[in-house]
């Protein structure tokens, strides 16, 4: 086949794979090879049907391993299709698309997409969360980086798998559980964000269910609101799921982040004002959402964000009868221990999976829970 590395023109070579040893010479002279290991790193652009001029088809592809690429040409489909089967298979390496049919967008992103998929073995759909790196700079690209890392951490029936990820040069894809649902806020603004109390505490009980994994495995969100929740369905039975942990970090014991960073609507006090802050800003976000699910609106919500975060730092939370009048005391009694403005005197995660209000749904839970003993008496 025709053979060239970056400087050089395209000239015949022969190309020999032998296990994970990649050998050229040239095709008479067997004394003089180059000899490449591919490792698990390499990886395969595949460039069909480029033309060469307007009647001959070419078949391209190149393998990149480590800094050094080889770039492969040749006229012969089927001696290409030979070619990519081998190298696919030695790279342990296959495309997105031989896997997934990518179906259709479902949001666009800052860096991206997110896109419906179909798993093609099992029919079964998945979210596609694409980047595409050309946008991105490296501290972008560490951040997706950690991203996946947390994601592949986190095993809760609250929070969204992620399956598996693909990477080109251009683009990672992140395989994520599909939530028809679509995300919290649309299914709230579905109910014209009026729904009852006994449904507000069942969705409520279960993010923080999957609040207290994430902080007991070290990990704080920084962007909890409801476009990061996920529904299963649009039902009135719909589970939530958190999601979203591209600004999500993990801390050391007694470590404090510091980036300013998250939802402004839904951000704590020391995150707006700069300060080290820790798991707390979580449980404030917390609260936010908390009190959208009971009351139907944002307390902070404003024309402008600086009017937002004055608000943030000086207004105490009011719970107006008007707004109020048929949520319990309790439930009103949460949410302003979660919008405490002092990171030290608001509850954490465990105390609030003790407040009574949060154990109205724990218990409502577990008698939901049939024992095999008793479905046979029945
Ligand atoms: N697994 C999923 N199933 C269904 N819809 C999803 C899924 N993941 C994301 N979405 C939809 O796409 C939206 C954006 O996704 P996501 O929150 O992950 O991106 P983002 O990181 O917030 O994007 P940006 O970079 O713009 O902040 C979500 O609010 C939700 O409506
Ligand atoms: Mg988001």
């Amino acid at each position: 086949m025709k053979y060239s590395n970056k400087k050089k023109q395209f000239e015949e070579r022969m190309i020999v794979i032998s296990k994970n040893l990649l050998t050229i010479s040239k095709t008479n002279e067997q004394e003089k090879k180059k000899s490449y290991h591919i490792s698990s790193n390499s990886y395969i652009e595949e460039k069909e049907k480029t033309k060469a001029n307007s009647k001959e088809e070419e078949f391209i592809f190149t393998i990149v391993i480590g800094k050094k690429s080889i770039t492969c040409k040749m006229q012969d489909k089927g001696e290409y299709d030979k070619w990519i089967l081998v190298l696919r298979n030695i790279l342990k390496y296959s495309l997105i698309t031989d896997c997934y049919l990518l179906e259709s967008v479902i949001s666009k992103i800052s860096f991206g997409e997110i896109i419906k998929g179909i798993h093609k073995e099992s029919g079964k759909e998945v979210a596609i969360k694409v980047y595409w790196k050309e946008k991105m700079d490296k501290a972008d690209l560490e951040r997706i980086y950690k991203e996946i890392e947390i994601m592949r951490e986190c095993l809760h029936p609250n929070i969204v798998r992620l399956f598996d990820v693909y990477e080109s040069k251009k683009k990672i894809y992140l395989i994520i559980e599909y939530m028809k649902g679509g995300d919290l806020f649309t299914y709230l603004e579905n109910r014209e964000f009026n729904i009852i109390e006994k449904r507000a505490n069942q969705i409520m009980y279960k993010i923080i269910k999957a609040i207290q994994y994430i902080h007991r495995l070290g990990i704080i969100h920084r962007d909890l609101k409801p476009e990061n929740i996920l529904m299963t369905d649009d039902t009135d039975e719909a589970e939530p799921k958190l999601s979203d942990f591209g600004f999500s970090k993990i801390l050391k014991p007694h470590e404090k982040a510091n980036e300013r960073l998250g939802t402004i609507l839904y951000a704590s006090p020391e995150v707006i004002q700069g300060l080290p802050y820790g798991k707390e800003s979580d449980i404030w976000s917390l609260g936010m959402v908390c009190h959208l699910l009971l009351a139907g609106y944002l307390y902070f919500d404003d024309d402008d964000n600086e009017k937002i975060m004055r608000r943030i730092l000086e207004e105490e939370v009011q719970y107006p009868h008007f707004n109020w009048l048929s949520v319990s005391d309790s439930a009103i009694n949460l949410v302003s221990k979660c919008l405490c403005k002092d990171p030290k005197k608001r509850i954490t995660i465990e105390e609030i999976l003790n407040h009574n209000w949060v154990q109205k749904a724990a218990k409502s839970e577990t008698s939901n829970i049939i024992s095999p003993q008793i479905i046979a008496q029945k």
